[in-house]
């Protein structure tokens, strides 16, 4: 596999947006929702760098099956959601591909009446959405390959890694 993002350049930017998020979200009640499994490393390092009261919660969603670019149906699961009625919401997820899944949670989320929900993504892939949102933050804008590493998996393995790194043809069994 190629390395594409360094544990450095991740922690860089990662630091500067939880002093970003940190200052926006200042006096207001926030709760920081991580999307299982994808986001589990970059929910746990930017909830650190947000110094503020804040709770953390999870939610499930799943639709991507190995390398395959199309996503399949997706499902959420609220099991392990805390009550997020009238708090801010900041949804994190490793990645926004198509955007079906951030689109998807989006709409499930608002049934629980936040009081606003925003999103942010660890990685963009460029060119490839299929909906009519954005995520409001995107640290990293990468082109169009199937990256592992820092929470993102193939088959469930290199979630572990510091980095970001594309799969190349041989790694694809
Ligand atoms: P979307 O619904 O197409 O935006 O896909 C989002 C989900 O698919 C992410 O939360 C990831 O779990 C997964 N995904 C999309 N692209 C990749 C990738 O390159 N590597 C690993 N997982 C990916
Ligand atoms: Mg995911």
């Amino acid at each position: 596999m190629k390395r594409l993002i360094s544990e450095e350049d991740i922690q860089k930017e990662v630091d500067q947006l939880g002093k970003r998020l940190a200052a926006e979200y200042r006096g207001k009640p926030l709760t920081v929702l991580g999307v299982l499994t994808g986001s589990i490393v970059f929910l746990s390092d930017l909830i650190r760098r947000i110094d503020l009261p804040l709770r953390v919660g999870l939610i499930q969603a799943s639709s991507y099956r190995g390398a395959t670019t199309r996503p399949g149906e997706l499902t959420v699961n609220t099991e392990l959601l805390p009550d997020i009625r009238d708090r801010e919401v900041l949804l994190v997820d490793d990645i926004f591909d198509t955007g079906h899944t951030l689109k998807g949670l989006l709409e499930v989320i608002r049934r629980y009446q936040p009081r606003s929900v925003r999103s942010v993504v660890l990685l963009k892939k460029q060119g490839r959405s299929e909906v009519d949102i954005e995520p409001d933050y995107a640290c990293f804008v990468i082109p169009d390959a199937f990256v592992v590493g820092y929470g993102l998996d193939y088959n469930d393995d290199y979630r572990h890694l510091p980095y970001i790194a594309a799969l190349e043809d041989d790694d694809l069994k």
